[in-house]
């Protein structure tokens, strides 16, 4: 136990519920009794995460990862039990007298400035020398009121404003030029950004890290429609996802996430009242933004452009999607348009409709791949086939598999035999065969239901410390002996408490979540649990003849054999 005292650390576990603790990182889903969300420690197909607000713990039934509010916040954050107990106190005003290293993550003051210069563009825009971006804008449909949303700024036609600005306020232009705000020139410094409309851009967390700007002039001279800062300290691209801090309500409400091409397109949605939307840079999809989007739903909107590059990029994040277990919808568009464009043109309902007429990705892998080949010829049929079945083998439901199988076969005049001679097994159901076939091992059960009720009922312990004190499997066995030992210590045991106990015993701690989490009948009866009793006393006493019997067989001196002989006799009238 760490220097704390005991008495204070529960007060701070019992004062932070782990329903909204966790609430405050994951989405969650209340199903019967428990909540669920995606597990952010393996990565999550199906929210496998459970958490029970009942027995103050979470588990998750993949991965196995468990415990109690405490440990959430350690593995989550990746700190250690001092600094979890910290952070809850404070939240709970609770205060320990826990003193943490200052680790200083990253400084503070590149956000700041940021900051700074968003409301010095921002301030331009609406200003009089922002008219022109503002009738540009305007003309576009984004309003005062969307500006203000996205916190839309615009870079005057003007050599140094931004960087003057900066330095007067006492930033240096090292910094500066770090963050890509300003340039060096050959005499003198300027700004990165000109003439252009500025899209602050945010990182996951919500701060400002970098900015997108937009030409906005008719004969512009620019060469790129979109500049966006160099890659910083503070700045990845690949790991920015547009509007993303603003979603995780939305994505609570929806259970799904649509995923456009470009920001216009994002600020096009959230003008119309779809919020739960992202774009990446205008670039592919890297594991930082997967594991992201991950946190918050695992159900995919794809939503691109309608032209060929569009679909492209449609199937390959797709791909990428399902890969990472992900289920992908996809929204087709016309030829020409984004979902900006489309949404001015035909109006927000007509894009509810495509959203609510969802496909399934499949169904698009089906129809895409066909594209650029030659039906009629059998060496693109094959083509076909394979790739067609490589995605068909990624879907988890057998029935599903199937139909698309005869679809297939009809729609290609191929034999079914033949599509369903490419089918590969599927990995879940095996695993879900060996968990089943575990926990039938009637001494498995025995040993979980009685340490379930030493749980909920104390006596159920001293049932426990007289008739047996001794469990089969090794973990059941060690697990037992400290349920026994703070029992003794503490007079009283509840889960929560126990698993702060168990501090860094994490095999122990995963156990425990798990037999909690069996849904074994509230209330025991004490016949029930001389059952269990039984059965164990029984596995000990088999376990014991046998090895007898394997001491007989080496044994050559016939007396001493006898001896054994009658011991093993013994122990067989005592098995039921
Ligand atoms: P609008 O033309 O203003 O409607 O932009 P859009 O949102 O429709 O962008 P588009 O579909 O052309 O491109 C998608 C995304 O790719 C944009 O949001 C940008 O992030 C990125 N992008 C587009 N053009 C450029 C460019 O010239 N340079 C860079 N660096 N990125 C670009
Ligand atoms: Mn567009």
């Amino acid at each position: 136990m760490p220097l704390i005292e005991k008495e204070i650390i529960d007060k701070i576990r019992e004062a932070n519920n782990i329903v909204d603790v966790i609430g405050e990182y994951l989405s969650l889903t209340k199903k019967g009794r428990n909540f669920f969300a995606l597990c952010p420690f393996h990565d999550d197909n199906n929210p496998s995460l459970s958490v029970s607000s009942e027995k103050q713990i979470f588990k998750c039934f993949v991965c196995g990862e468990a415990g109690n509010v405490f440990n959430f916040l350690m593995k989550y954050k990746n700190i250690n039990f001092n600094e979890a107990l910290k952070i809850l106190g404070d939240k709970v005003g609770i205060h320990t007298n826990v003193k943490i290293e200052k680790k200083v993550y990253k400084d503070n003051s590149y956000y700041k400035m940021y900051e700074i210069i968003t409301k010095f563009y921002n301030l331009n825009l609406l200003s009089e020398r922002g008219k022109e971006a503002f009738n540009y804008l305007e003309k576009r449909k984004i309003t005062k009121e969307l500006i203000k949303r996205f916190q839309i700024g615009l870079a005057l036609d003007n050599k140094d404003l931004a960087t003057k600005l900066l330095s007067e306020k006492g930033y240096s232009v090292d910094s500066l030029i770090k963050l890509g705000i300003t340039n060096k020139g050959d005499y003198d410094y300027y700004d990165v950004f000109n003439n252009r409309i500025m899209f602050p851009l945010h990182n996951l967390d919500g701060e400002i890290v970098g900015f997108s700007g937009r030409i906005y002039k008719e004969n512009s001279t620019h060469t790129n429609k979109y500049i966006n800062s160099k890659e910083s300290e503070i700045f990845k691209k690949g790991e920015i996802l547009y509007n993303y801090h603003n979603i995780k309500n939305e994505i609570a409400k929806h259970k799904q996430i649509i995923i456009v091409e470009g920001f216009m397109d994002v600020i096009r949605l959230v003008s119309v009242g779809i919020e739960n939307v992202v774009a990446t840079m205008g670039t592919s999809f890297t594991k930082e933004q997967i594991k992201a989007i991950k946190r918050l739903t695992n159900n995919i909107f794809l939503s691109f452009d309608g032209d060929k590059a569009g679909l492209s990029a449609t199937y390959k994040t797709g791909i990428l999607f399902r890969k990472n277990g992900m289920d992908v919808n996809v929204i087709v568009l016309d030829n020409d348009s984004d979902p900006d464009s489309y949404i001015l043109e035909h109006g927000k309902d007509k894009y509810q409709i495509l959203i609510d007429k969802k496909i399934p990705f499949i169904e698009f892998v089906i129809d895409y791949l066909k594209k650029d080949k030659d039906l009629s010829k059998s060496v693109d049929q094959a083509l076909y086939i394979n790739e067609v079945m490589n995605e068909i083998n990624t879907i988890e439901d057998m029935t599903l598999k199937k139909i698309l199988i005869k679809r297939i076969s009809s729609d290609m005049n191929i034999d079914n035999e033949i599509l369903t001679s490419k089918l590969i097994g599927n990995k879940k159901d095996i695993k879900i065969k060996e968990i089943e076939d575990k926990l039938s091992n009637k001494y498995l059960k025995a040993e979980k239901n009685l340490i379930y009720y030493m749980f909920k009922y104390p006596e159920v312990i001293k049932i426990y410390e007289k008739n047996i004190s001794y469990l089969p499997t090794k973990e059941y066995r060690f697990l037992a002996n400290e349920i026994l030992y703070f029992y003794k210590n503490y007079g009283t045991i509840t889960f929560a408490d126990f698993i702060t106990y168990l501090e860094n015993k994490t095999d122990l701690i995963n156990l425990t979540c798990e037999i909690l989490n069996y849904n074994f009948k509230e209330d025991y009866s004490i016949e029930e649990i001389n059952d269990y009793i039984e059965v164990l006393k029984d596995y000990n006493i088999n376990k014991e003849i046998k090895r007898l019997e394997e001491e007989m067989k080496k044994e050559t001196d016939v007396q001493k054999k006898m001896d054994i002989l009658s011991k093993i006799m013994e122990f067989k009238k005592g098995v039921s």
